[in-house]
């Protein structure tokens, strides 16, 4: 059988500083999709790399009374000691300014000057030189650059001209037939209303700056920054090389993964080029979300930027990785906050992963000296356990086909906590009290066994130093049982394996939190209203009701909240008091069941931003699969839903707390 060949890159990045914790989001994702697919049988080749070029670069080298190439070799050093930090699994990482590079670049240049796709004539245009690029009268309103905000500089000067205008229609029509191209599909109607309102031809060499790659024929002209960045996809694979293995092998590329602010570049400029030279275009491109601050962007200028080598060594690598993969969904922006992060390494990956495994190794131990006992019986709880393993791998598979990557990590928790609550149910401390329930032990202990197995084998794309400690506390070590293919059918853990109990797989981090302070303020005060039983004060009691209530805030940080965009409302037919509504979560749509047909006409929902808890379990009613709950507020007859402050541009996906 021939091997499936998987190509995945990323955009390659400036090194006009140091990479912060959003790009570690890009880079991370395309690392676990990549593992993912590798895992999966895949031939994959995972590119990244560096965008040297460009007047920005040449500008802050001297400023720092460096040369060009000096610099950006001290930057890219750094970058690559980050995806070592982060253990990114590349296979290849390309320099713009690499000879292989260059030489893919002119030819392409050549080629579209040849076939009259480029001419001369002269440009002038707003240029804004943070990003690199030329804005019209119209875009630049008010002389700042729409993108960031900054002032841009009017420009005049010979230039070379790339005809895009010629292939809009074509364009048009390919994004229309392949509506895969582009994901999410929000970011498929931006770019068509984009085309349709008309292309201009690109400028795509500049003369004020030399740094960057000369046009042959023409040298007092650099090859402007987006024709030499874009190329970096396919010159990776056919520059400097022998023959056209790599290229025969990985083009088209199957994903190009990139934030929201340049998918424009990936979905117009780079296919138009492919379309002039003859190549196949890319299979996907996907536009994720920004990785926000409360503030707003992250940015050097605002001095904002969270380092993510400093957070590694905080909270290491897999709890990173984790946190930024389940927190962001795929396609929406998502906040970053360091209390979420270790709400998240303390709620799921030590007391959900954590407490599973090491739990279960140690009644192993306890119970068997260590050795997994047969499953030889199948007992109450069991079957539930087996059914939940079994659909689980599949919403995770499905999920990661789509690249929804937070999804797939919801779908492995509701196998945890299924784990977690089956040892509830099935009281194995209590059955080991029973000579006669030995048989009985043995089994649940070994389910428990399996269920880690199956969810190791599904969290090691993400989490890629994780699954080696725990097959050392499962005895899999060097199993062939650890592998994707043996996933199903349940029962591949060998019984008789020998465990053995290893240090914690993610110690709590104790939080400095207003709950600890009111916690270790209220007992002294407990203490000293402490009466006589029976003779307790009304407000003594009323005190102890109060805290009885009390959750903490990793039992709140369970509610997955999320604003969501009504995209349709209608009546469940026959139930009076329902509505069906289909919401936006980020890239994903759910369908919820409501009942406030009474409160409600349908469509004066349509359009409002909600909240939804969104890892309910979703249930049926009235025979439609309701997956969450919509949030409302009501006393009497008076019944309002939550909606968010439409004021502010809150995306949906984004998480409420
Ligand atoms: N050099 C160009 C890309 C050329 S690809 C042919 C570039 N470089 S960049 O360094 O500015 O950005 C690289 C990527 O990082 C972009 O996809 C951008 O969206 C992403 N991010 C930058 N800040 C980010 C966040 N705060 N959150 C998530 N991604 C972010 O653009």
């Amino acid at each position: 059988m021939t091997r499936k060949n998987f190509y995945i890159t990323t955009p390659i990045y400036y090194p006009s500083d140091n990479l912060h914790i959003g790009h570690a989001y890009t880079t991370v994702a395309a690392d676990t999709i990549a593992r993912y697919k590798r895992m999966t049988g895949y031939d994959t080749w995972f590119l990244t790399g560096s965008d040297e070029h460009g007047q920005k670069i040449q500008r802050t080298a001297k400023s720092k009374g460096m040369e060009p190439k000096q610099y950006v070799d001290k930057i890219v050093e750094g970058f690559k000691q980050l995806w070592g930090a982060l253990d990114i699994s590349y296979n290849d990482f390309i320099r713009t300014t690499e000879a292989r590079h260059k030489e893919v670049v002119q030819d392409i240049f050549v080629k579209l000057h040849q076939q009259g796709d480029i001419y001369k004539s002269e440009y002038e245009g707003w240029y804004c030189t943070p990003c690199e690029t030329f804005w019209t009268e119209r875009q630049a309103e008010g002389q700042v650059c729409p993108d960031c905000g900054r002032p841009v500089e009017l420009v005049k000067e010979e230039s070379y001209f790339f005809k895009m205008s010629k292939y809009a229609d074509r364009l048009l029509k390919y994004i229309e037939d392949n509506p895969e191209f582009i994901q999410p599909v929000s970011r498929r109607n931006e770019m068509t209303n984009f085309i349709k309102q008309g292309l201009e031809d690109l400028c795509v060499t500049r003369t004020t700056f030399d740094w960057g790659i000369p046009v042959p024929f023409d040298p007092k002209h650099v090859i402007y920054v987006w024709v030499d960045a874009l190329s970096n996809y396919y010159s990776a694979l056919a520059g400097g090389q022998p023959d056209d293995t790599l290229v025969n092998k990985y083009w088209p590329c199957d994903i190009h993964l990139v934030g929201k602010d340049i998918v424009r570049f990936h979905t117009i400029i780079w296919p138009i080029i492919l379309m002039a030279l003859g190549i196949e275009l890319p299979k996907k491109v996907v536009g994720h979300g920004w990785l926000l601050l409360e503030g707003g962007k992250m940015s050097k200028s605002k001095g904002n930027v969270i380092d993510p080598i400093i957070l590694i060594e905080k909270y290491g690598l897999d709890a990173i990785r984790y946190y930024l993969l389940r927190e962001l969904p795929f396609g929406a922006d998502g906040y970053y906050s360091e209390d979420i992060l270790v709400q998240r390494i303390n709620s799921d990956l030590a007391n959900d992963l954590g407490n599973l495994v090491s739990r279960s190794v140690a009644m192993v131990e306890k119970y068997f000296g260590g050795k997994v006992q047969p499953a030889t019986e199948s007992g109450d709880f069991d079957q539930d356990l087996q059914k939940v393993a079994a659909s689980v791998i599949d919403d995770y598979e499905q999920s990661m086909e789509k690249y929804e990557l937070s999804n797939a990590l919801g779908s492995v928790w509701r196998l945890i906590n299924r784990a977690n609550k089956y040892i509830d149910e099935t009281v194995p401390w209590i059955l080991a009290k029973d000579e006669s329930k030995q048989v009985r032990l043995g089994c649940v202990l070994y389910n428990l066994m399996e269920v880690i197995r199956i969810v190791t084998i599904m969290v090691s794309p993400f989490m890629p130093k994780l699954p080696d400690r725990i097959w050392e506390q499962v005895g899999l070590a060097g199993s062939e049982v650890v592998s994707w293919n043996s996933i199903k059918p349940w029962g591949g853990y060998p019984a008789g394996t020998q465990v053995k109990r290893g240090a914690a797989l993610f110690p709590r981090i104790e939080i400095e939190t207003d709950e600890k302070e009111i916690k270790s303020k209220a007992k002294p005060e407990a203490k000293q209203e402490a009466k006589p039983e029976g003779k307790q004060t009304a407000e003594v009691a009323s005190v102890d009701e109060k805290q009885k209530n009390y959750i903490s805030i990793d039992e709140f940080v369970k509610i997955d909240l999320r604003v969501a965009e009504v995209i349709s409302a209608e009546k469940v037919e026959k139930a009076d008091k329902l509505l069906k509504l289909v919401v936006a979560v980020g890239a994903e749509q759910r369908t919820v069941v409501a009942g406030i047909a009474k409160h409600y006409a349908p469509e004066a929902l349509i359009g409002k931003k909600i909240i939804i808890v969104a890892n309910l379990k979703p249930t049926k009613l009235r025979g439609i699969l309701s997956e969450g709950m919509i949030l409302a507020a009501s006393e009497g007859e008076n019944l309002g839903v939550l909606t968010v402050d439409p004021d502010k541009e809150v995306p949906t996906g984004a998480k409420a707390k």
